[in-house]
């Protein structure tokens, strides 16, 4: 046994170190911010321009998010206010409109059913997205289920 283990251990050994060599080598990553220094600041990225209303957009998925499909600029959400649920929350949607936030957002985590707009979908902005004219930054071939085509 302790024969044949003895020889193996020389090509094993180079092996690692062939491992170590074919590891991705840092310096030649490039993250999104740049090459830039994590101790100075990118000039912040131009954030395209916001699309004019464009009507409800077509979901790619089931359980996607809808797209928002007007500006948000200047719409405030604080602990204090929310407009967008000033528009599409129970209460007021009829009256502005909109269309009104599905029950789900007013389940708790444990699936109970709120009397108000549950915490985790407090924040809107945080699954809904507004549009811009903005390249993708990375490409993809994403095509939506058969039954949304
Ligand atoms: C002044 C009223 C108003 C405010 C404020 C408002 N919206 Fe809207 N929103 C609308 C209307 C009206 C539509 C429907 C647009 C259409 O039919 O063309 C809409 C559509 C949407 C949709 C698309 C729903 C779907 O089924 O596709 C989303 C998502 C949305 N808004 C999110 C938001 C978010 C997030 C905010 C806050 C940042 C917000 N809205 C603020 C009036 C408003
Ligand atoms: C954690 C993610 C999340 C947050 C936060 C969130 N939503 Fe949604 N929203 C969704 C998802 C997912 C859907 C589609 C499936 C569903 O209805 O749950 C949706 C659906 C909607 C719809 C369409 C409802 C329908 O019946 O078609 C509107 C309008 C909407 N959201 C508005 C809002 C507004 C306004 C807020 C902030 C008060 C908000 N959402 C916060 C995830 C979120």
């Amino acid at each position: 046994m302790s024969i044949t283990a003895r020889p193996l251990l020389g090509p094993l050994l180079l092996a690692l170190a062939g491992l170590a060599v074919a590891a991705p080598d840092a310096g030649n990553l490039e993250a999104l911010r740049g090459s830039m220094h994590l101790d100075r600041d990118p000039a912040p990225a131009r954030i395209a321009d916001p699309l004019k209303d464009q009507g409800i957009q077509d979901r790619e998925y089931i359980h996607q998010p809808p797209l928002v499909p007007h500006q948000v600029r200047g719409y405030e959400v604080d602990l204090k206010v929310n407009q967008c649920l000033s528009c599409h929350g129970w209460k007021n949607a009829a009256d502005r409109n909109a269309p009104r936030v599905s029950p789900t957002h007013y389940e708790s985590r444990d699936g109970l059913t709120l009397s108000d707009i549950s915490p985790r979908r407090y924040f809107c902005l945080q699954c809904h997205v507004p549009q811009t004219g903005a390249k993708p930054l990375v490409e993809n071939t994403f095509t939506p289920v058969e039954s949304l085509r």
